[in-house]
């Protein structure tokens, strides 16, 4: 979902407030009981040390685990510079990509994924959503398949993508592109239009081919599938059985129904797909009087506000009010029954985990995979897998001031795990015992990683909420990293392990709320606070983002060292101040959200989710060569108070960038975000995904398609009508060589 700055339409859905919990800074109570937090966690002066001295990885961080496995050689040695030209900013409706490459539309929202579905009309009156490309194409992985179909890890012409469909385009209630007239933006909404709106979210499964260099989409493959906001999916980890997961659909708390949201997606190292539910608390309706029904000192309700539901609150589509049908008052989320078996009160409690999907097989349930902590998640990274150590996971979570996770699983890499073909099982082993652990960064440039369990008397016996269990804690996550005061950041997107040296790297995208002073003041991870002018309007904050990267000696230690890789920026802002980069005009940017480190030439790919630089360019891929935690310096930033005085931060600077490091790579179609990033493991094919192009169309204009913002990827000759659709595109060089050489 595009980042919207405060006032735009959507950005309540997108940029969550919902942080409250109390600086220690400002709350000189909380400040001695965490004084003494840290004293029983022994975090006071943990310094890391040595953290550059045996995490090298080296070549290729394959994640094999099937025919055809690493080290093949068709695999592209890592690059150490970047052959192409930069492309310039653009408000084109159009892909810009360097002379030398080409991108192509491959599958679109609508696209049929069965050979008896319709062909898309693209004029509202599209059926059949189940077996249809959903809307939002979001976060994406590549399996490859062999000539016989079966999985491959070296497989370079033929595959499957798995994808997430994150939301749709919409205003006042209605996804207005997918019904004829715009549908209703009124309570109660018509059940013939929410069954619509239900399908087109979720993930699909799509294969794709190349024949002779042209990749093409099959609609009629076996492998094709939709995973809706309906599908029945299975609980599992420390969260199943709880009674906090109890609904009318699932009394014993062991299945639920649909994903919702999903943005990020990461791929496992026995090969399976995970998706993050984000912003799915926005669906769900509380009426104003939910809290009092329940007694206002339920830790529900506590619970509830945490995550972004006080009572009161209104869905973002009306769902619940089409009709009394299950389908429709799973939507709300009031204690309206006997009991909790008896109607929706648990419903939210489902969502907001990482799933976990064999994209290889149709006919397996999506797990939630609850030991990775709920909130609004993003993209999931795994470490290199080491046989003897345990499974390492990095997460984010994408609101203002939220926290950094990392997951540790109990069982030790087998690495003949690799190469099951059960491969949920092996899932199962490794994602359902596990510790969570939420990220603590020092002005020193140290940090910690603080556990996340019963274990830590700071959580048993939290005074502000109550943990009975790891089932609270897999469930209520963010009240457990509040409890253990984890930095606030500016708000956590993808992150990426860098194949070269193990470092992990997370965008931080922006922060509206970050100020001076106060709960959310600038400290040494999250040092800017500017002002920033988009036409005539200013936006203050943290307005174009940051990329935050950290090294470990070893994935599973709790001590890091970390500094700032990039401070996205405009190039012509105050070098000493905001542009702290160094950017130019040939890789400025801003809100950086996609991130991934391509595994055949270990180049970090960055894409934007932006609505501050838009007035002078669409959103954008770049592409770096990184260099590692240490390379540039310390720098002191200074802000004056009104009072005079002034704070000081001190923070850590990557290397400053010059154009040959970073580069822009490709600008997008009129507001769209650039999103989801795979490729063909000799490199030489990137697949990303083109994100709601046309987002800024009034409701009011659906019918003339004149006033549309954007009409791709039609005006790129892609598909019937001019509503502009969310798609997969296809990037390739000419010449056949490997993107990015
Ligand atoms: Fe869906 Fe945080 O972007
Ligand atoms: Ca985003
Ligand atoms: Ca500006
Ligand atoms: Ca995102």
């Amino acid at each position: 979902m595009k980042n919207r700055i405060p006032n735009s339409p959507d950005f309540r859905f997108n940029n969550e407030e919902s942080n409250t919990s109390a600086s220690p800074e400002f709350d000189a109570v909380l400040a001695a009981r965490l004084s003494r937090r840290r004293l029983l966690l022994g975090t006071v002066g943990a310094a890391a040390t040595s953290v550059f001295g045996g995490a090298a990885l080296t070549g290729c961080a394959s994640t094999g685990g099937m025919a055809g496995a690493a080290g093949s050689a068709t695999m592209a040695a890592p690059l150490s510079a970047m052959g192409f030209v930069a492309v310039g900013k653009s408000l084109a409706d159009k892909i810009v990509v360097p002379a030398g490459y080409q991108a192509q539309v491959i599958y679109a929202l609508g696209d049929p994924l069965k050979a008896s579905t319709a062909a898309f009309k693209n004029d509202g009156s599209d059926t059949d959503w189940d077996n249809r490309a959903g809307d939002h194409h979001d976060g994406m992985e590549y399996f490859g398949l062999d000539a016989q179909g079966r999985p491959s890890s070296s497989a370079t012409t033929r595959a499957l993508l798995a994808m997430n469909h994150e939301a749709t385009t919409d205003e006042k209630l209605s996804s207005f592109f997918i019904h004829a007239q715009g549908g209703g933006s009124t309570l109660p909404r018509a059940a013939a239009e929410v069954d619509k709106e239900l399908a087109i979210h979720g993930l699909s499964v799509v294969e794709i081919a190349a024949t002779a260099g042209q990749w093409n989409y099959r609609p009629g493959s076996a492998f094709n599938r939709r995973v809706t906001s309906m599908t029945e999916v299975r609980i599992s980890g420390p969260a199943k059985g709880s009674a906090h997961l109890v609904t009318r659909f699932s009394p014993d708390a062991t299945k639920a129904r649909g994903t919702l949201n999903n943005c990020g997606t990461g791929k496992t190292p026995w090969g399976t797909f995970v998706s993050g539910e984000e912003n799915w608390y926005g669906y769900f309706h509380r009426d104003a009087k939910d809290d009092e029904r329940r007694g206002k000192k339920d830790k529900s309700v506590a619970a509830l506000v945490r995550y972004g539901r006080k009572a009161g609150a209104a869905s973002r589509h009306g769902w619940e009010s089409a009709g009394s049908a299950d389908q429709y008052v799973r939507w709300n989320n009031g204690a309206l029954g006997a009991s909790a078996s008896a109607d929706y009160r648990n419903e939210m409690n489902t969502f907001g985990y990482v799933v976990e999907m064999d994209a290889y097989d149709t006919q397996l349930a999506v797990r939630k995979r609850t030991g990775l902590g709920r909130f609004a998640h993003e993209s999931v990274s795994f470490a290199k897998a080491v046989a003897g150590q345990p499974i390492v996971a990095y997460m984010g979570d994408d609101s203002r001031g939220e926290y950094m996770y990392k997951y540790v699983s109990a069982a030790k890499w087998d690495a003949a795990d690799a190469n099951s073909a059960n491969r949920l099982a092996i899932g199962d082993k490794y994602l359902d015992q596990g510790t969570l652990f939420a990220a603590s960064f020092k002005d020193d440039g140290t940090g910690q990683w603080i556990e996340l369990s019963m274990n830590n008397p700071v959580i048993a016996a939290n005074p502000d909420f109550e943990f009975k269990s790891d089932a609270d804690v897999a469930i209520f996550t963010r009240l457990a990293a509040d409890a253990v005061n984890a930095t606030k950041m500016d708000r956590p997107e993808w992150g990426g392990i860098n194949p070269r040296n193990g470092e992990f790297y997370m965008s931080l995208t922006n922060n509206s709320k970050r100020t001076v002073d106060g709960d959310m003041g600038v400290d040494a991870a999250n040092p800017r606070y500017y002002t920033d002018k988009k036409g005539s309007k200013e936006n203050k904050g943290n307005v174009h983002g940051h990329i935050i990267r950290v090294a470990q000696a070893h994935p599973a230690d709790t001590a890091f060292q970390w500094d700032i890789y990039l401070f996205a920026s405009e190039a012509d802002a105050d070098k000493g101040k905001i542009n702290l980069s160094n950017l130019t005009d040939d890789n400025d940017l801003s809100a950086p959200d996609g991130l991934a480190f391509s595994q055949a030439t270990g180049l970090c790919w960055i894409q934007t989710d932006d609505g501050a630089y838009t007035d002078k360019t669409n959103c954008m891929l770049l592409a770096a060569i990184p260099g590692k935690v240490g390379d540039g310096a310390k720098k002191t930033l200074s802000y004056p108070r009104p009072d005079g005085s002034s704070k000081q931060v001190d923070t850590y600077v990557g290397k400053a960038q010059t154009p040959d490091m970073l580069k822009r790579f490709l600008v997008g179609p009129k507001d769209c975000e650039i999103t989801g990033l795979c490729e063909t493991p000799d490199g030489k094919a990137m697949f990303i995904n083109i994100q709601h192009p046309g987002e800024g169309t009034k409701m009011a204009d659906v019918g003339d398609p004149a006033k549309y913002t954007s009409q791709w990827p039609a005006n790129a000759g892609y598909g019937a009508g001019k509503r502009p659709r969310s798609a997969t595109i296809v990037i390739t060089k000419v010449d056949g060589g490997v993107i990015g050489s």
